[in-house]
């Protein structure tokens, strides 16, 4: 079983999306028995709550699936995951600070790295700038160069 883990704030906005999105393609490549999927937040200010209403409504019109309800991430996610997806450098760093360097450093990437089609490094907060369908154009394009490269790793 392969785990990746999507990273954000809140766990609200862009990790409920990046975990729908790129579940949606593993589904579509006929690998979701190699695969568990999850997301959570570096904060823990929207515990139990499903993912932000503008998530919602561009995952619907996509018509992909949002089950996420939100918790912040814990130790044992670290150890548990094969790759780690931050969604901005500030989510990364808080992800590095939990752990020594040598055990999760090489498994936490930023998601946009795999993106071949935007200068960003950083997917902008649509908590703070309403942008959801930019922000979900970043997270497909981000989501499919993440499964070309996992499956090169893998031999999927
Ligand atoms: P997310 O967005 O990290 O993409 O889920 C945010 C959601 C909530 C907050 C910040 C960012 N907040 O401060 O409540």
């Amino acid at each position: 079983m392969i785990n990746v883990l999507f990273v954000c704030l809140g766990n609200i906005c862009r990790s409920p999306m990046a975990e729908a999105v790129f579940q949606h393609m593993v589904n579509e490549a006929g690998l979701s028995d190699q695969f568990a999927i999850d997301a959570v937040g570096t904060g823990g200010y929207h515990v139990g709550e499903p993912a932000h209403r503008g998530t919602q409504k561009v995952l619907a019109k996509h018509n992909i699936p949002c089950h996420s309800i939100s918790r912040k991430i814990n130790r044992n996610d670290l150890a548990q995951s094969d790759y780690i997806i931050a969604m901005d450098h500030s989510n990364r760093a808080d992800v590095l600070s939990m752990a020594r360097p040598s055990v999760i450093d090489d498994k936490v990437e930023l998601l946009l790295s795999f993106a071949d089609d935007t200068s960003l490094s950083n997917v902008p907060d649509p908590y703070y700038t309403g942008s959801f369908d930019e922000v979900y154009r970043l997270v497909e394009s981000g989501c499919a160069g993440l499964l070309v490269h996992i499956r090169a790793e893998r031999g999927l």
